[in-house]
């Protein structure tokens, strides 16, 4: 969120931010980046890509209440069966939805201020790094826009720069390692 999220908002002091997550999981970018937005009153227009949801069960067990705003996550475990079928306001700051699909399949006419490209590591599932995956991706990614992920390998790089992007390592989160981002400089 830090070097994604925050770096976009202080470069383009917006009041409001389109995100894209790609591997939506349990729900904590979501959770951290929506407990952000409230609290500073940016509206949030975000959207998972998830090809195997959690049960509502599975993500009440994270424990994730603990770091977020109760409010925020009474109102995400209620509504998380709806946001797997359309886009939901959770409060009077931000919306969500999650695409149930696998990243290939998803399409959408939007384009996002931030993606979080948080897909298992390349030795797990190496098709989610190669360059059909990430082109298909960075589609999505609006001018001025940037992509952050926690991989930093050589392939990814070079495949990122060959689509015109600008690659740099950022902080990660605190205790965590390096991230990489990307950003789409044109307009
Ligand atoms: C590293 S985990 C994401 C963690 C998540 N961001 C969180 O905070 O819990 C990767 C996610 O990608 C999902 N996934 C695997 N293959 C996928 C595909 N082809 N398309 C979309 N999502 C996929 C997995 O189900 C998993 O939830």
């Amino acid at each position: 969120m830090e070097s994604g999220l925050k770096h976009f908002l202080l470069t383009n002091k917006n009041d409001n931010v389109s995100i894209l997550e790609v591997g939506f999981g349990t729900g904590l970018n979501f959770l951290l980046s929506a407990d952000y937005c409230t609290a500073e009153n940016i509206q949030l227009d975000y959207t998972g890509i998830e090809a195997y949801p959690l049960t509502t069960e599975m993500i009440g067990q994270t424990g994730y209440n603990e770091y977020v705003t109760p409010a925020l996550w009474d109102t995400f475990i209620h509504n998380y069966p709806e946001v797997l079928q359309k886009q939901v306001n959770l409060n009077t700051t931000s919306q969500l939805q999650i695409a149930h699909c696998k990243l290939l399949d998803f399409q959408s006419d939007k384009q996002y201020d931030v993606i979080y490209f948080d897909a298992f590591a390349v030795v797990y599932q190496p098709e989610m790094w190669d360059e059909a995956a990430i082109a298909h991706t960075l589609k999505f990614l609006k001018p001025g826009g940037v992509f952050v992920t926690y991989a930093i390998t050589g392939n990814l790089k070079r495949t990122i720069k060959s689509l015109g992007l600008r690659v740099e390592k950022a902080p990660g989160a605190p205790g965590k390692r390096e991230m990489l981002r990307a950003s789409r400089t044109w307009i």
